[in-house]
């Protein structure tokens, strides 16, 4: 949450802040703002709501602007303090020689303003972030240089931060830290930058480094020094990226959202192919020993919590472990058994999440091993963990999760094979015949997406019967029960009308009485005998009034009679069916989100990565 940059190089600094800060509004657009070193002095720009304020008014002062060569930016999700100019970063301190930008929480800030306060600081914002700058510029009045000041600021701050800072007395120079937050150098020719996100970056430079925990980077035209807490000068290995800017583009679709449903049959190939050979064969290449596992927990949130559950239920079919699934934020506070033969899945798209952090932590205290599933490379969950398994989805600009959730069902399948073969619980050949039809997800889901935009426009007409719905309920059973969370919560986080994800056989207990003409239920009917069971369960909401919306193939005789509309989806094999099944659930909420005039990459009060408790 909160996107921070900085440029020190030539003129156009400006324009570089500001196109990066455009890469980062996803995780953050309260407000924006930019501070710019300016003969001798600092030039503070900050404006309230998305970034096209900012660069309204920046372009407004265009001329005035355009020779200027070092500053910084900032695009935030309020934590303390409500969105507006006097609490949008860059903050000053009092007298306006320091700025700094802030992603992260400050938790003692109370006692550290009250301390600042009697000292006669004047604070002029409801932020966390403002005591970082008093108190940098209380250092730098006391005569230290910007690092020097820097580092003994961080030393009472306690809390979780990334944080850029320039002063006015020391031109061309930024210092950076970091502790939990994000934080990435980019290296050019005479100009150098960072960012909370190396795809901030991304049109600028391949070659980044990483800032890790407790350190210091100090950056000019000319080059980048890292420190360590204790000022020790600090190597570091280049990480150069293989993504490229054009994997960031919207490329003719409306939205991110949208361009991120389609890319899924793409994503899905990218993160099969490095696992699953053509015969179906399974190579993880984990090098922990699965066959000692005897207990898996998988800590996660949102959607990656929800994959999670999926991948409960295929782990403990297929490779007959017990697996726990835990909310991360849960996780770190509760007691958490284990030794060191439980596995530890840590599911994260942007690998940022604090509580998927702080849950491996907690996991690390009782042995467990770790494996992270992420989609981003070099991200902080890959540094914690024991072991890395990529999901290869490409950047996901959205903020509500679509491809990086199938790409997780992919993986979490894959597992599930790897510890069953492991484990002795499937012979090597019905591994393989698993594995053959796991590779037809990518295709299946391209049927998928022609089979929604086909006849009928069904995704169109069931978004019609949101039009006046007043809640919603998304009912499943067994492996279509994570996907009816997922589905529920795309609605939720994007349109706003209250959903609800519950097990199908669960709804007579409570959340039936919500039914009613305005109260739309969609199920996903998933096969077999738990497709007989929600069928029936779906029945007893349309006896009730319900408007049934159903997840089912499209030659479903059953699931036409009960249902307003029916959402095709081709048949699919029993790993494959909950990524097909979640497709049109995510097109639904686009739809109905859309249809409400909603901003769908940026829905309110969300942000992309939280990295704030
Ligand atoms: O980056 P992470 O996978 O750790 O993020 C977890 C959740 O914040 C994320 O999935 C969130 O729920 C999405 N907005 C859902 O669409």
């Amino acid at each position: 949450m909160c996107g921070i940059v900085g440029y020190v190089g030539r003129e156009g600094c400006v324009e570089v802040l500001m196109d990066g800060l455009a890469h980062l509004e996803y995780r953050g657009y309260d407000s924006a703002g930019l501070a710019l070193q300016k003969n001798g002095a600092i030039e503070q720009i900050r404006k309230v709501g998305p970034l096209a304020s900012l660069t309204k008014e920046v372009a407004e002062r265009n001329g005035h602007l355009s020779s200027l060569r070092a500053g910084i930016g900032h695009t935030r999700w309020a934590t303390h303090g409500k969105p507006s100019e006097a609490n949008a970063h860059p903050h000053l301190g009092g007298g306006s020689r320091v700025a700094v930008v802030h992603n992260g929480i400050v938790e003692n800030f109370s006692e550290l303003k009250e301390g600042l306060e009697e000292r006669g600081r004047v604070f002029r914002s409801e932020t966390d972030t403002e005591v970082i700058a008093h108190l940098l510029e209380e250092r730098v009045e006391a005569g230290e240089g910007l690092r020097e000041a820097v580092a003994s600021t961080l030393q009472r701050l306690e809390g979780s931060f990334a944080i850029a800072t320039v002063c006015a007395d020391d031109p061309d120079v930024i210092v950076a830290a970091r502790k939990q937050s994000p934080l990435v150098v980019g290296l050019g020719e005479g100009e150098n930058f960072l960012a909370s996100a190396l795809q901030a970056l991304l049109d600028r430079t391949r070659k980044f480094l990483f800032v890790e925990n407790g350190e210091i980077a100090v950056v000019t035209p000319d080059g980048v020094d890292l420190f360590d807490a204790a000022g020790n000068s600090v190597e570091r290995e280049l990480f150069e990226v293989d993504w490229d800017a054009e994997a960031i583009e919207l490329g003719g679709f409306e939205d991110y959202m949208e361009k991120e449903i389609h890319e899924q049959p793409v994503a899905l190939r990218a993160t099969l192919a490095d696992h699953l050979d053509a015969d179906g064969n399974v190579s993880l290449g984990l090098s922990l020993d699965l066959s000692e596992v005897d207990r898996v927990v998988v800590a996660a949130c949102g959607t990656a919590y929800h994959a999670g559950i999926l991948g409960k239920s295929v782990i403990e079919r297929l490779a007959r472990v017990p697996v726990e699934v835990a909310v991360a934020s849960e996780y770190r506070y509760s007691e958490p058994v284990g030794d060191e033969n439980t596995l530890v899945v840590a599911i994260s798209q942007s690998g940022e999440t604090i509580d998927t952090l702080a849950a491996i932590e907690a996991a690390r205290e009782f042995g467990g091993k770790v494996v992270a599933l992420t989609n981003t490379r070099g991200s902080l969950v890959t540094r914690e963990a024991d072991e890395v398994l990529l999901t290869k989805a490409g950047p996901e600009i959205g903020v509500a999760s679509t491809k990086a959730f199938t790409t997780q069902i992919a993986v979490m399948n894959l597992l599930a094979l790897e510890l069953a073969k492991s484990k002795g619980t499937l012979s090597e050949d019905e591994t393989r015949s698993l594995g053959r039809s796991l590779r037809r997800a990518p295709e299946k889901v391209e049927e998928t997406l022609e089979l929604l935009s086909g006849a009928g426009n069904p995704i169109e007409e069931a978004a019609r019967i949101f039009e006046d719905a007043r809640c919603a309920l998304y009912l499943g059973r067994g492996e279509a029960y994570p996907i009816a969370l997922e589905g529920s919560l795309k609605l939720k986080e994007i349109s706003y009308i209250p959903a609800e994800g519950y097990p199908a056989g669960e709804m007579k207990h409570g959340p039936i009485a919500l039914v009613d003409e305005f109260c739309p239920v969609v199920a996903v009917l998933g096969e077999g005998l738990i497709r007989e069971k929600t069928l029936s369960n779906v029945d007893q909401t349309a006896a009730r009034g319900a408007n049934v919306i159903s997840v089912a193939h499209s030659d479903d005789k059953e699931a036409k009679r009960i249902s307003r509309v029916v959402l095709p989806v081709p048949e699919a094999d029993k790993l494959t069916a909950p990524i097909v099944a979640t497709v049109p659930l995510q097109l639904l909420a686009y739809r109905v989100a859309k249809d409400r005039g909603l901003n769908a990459d940026k829905p309110r009060n969300l942000a992309k990565s939280v990295t704030v408790e």
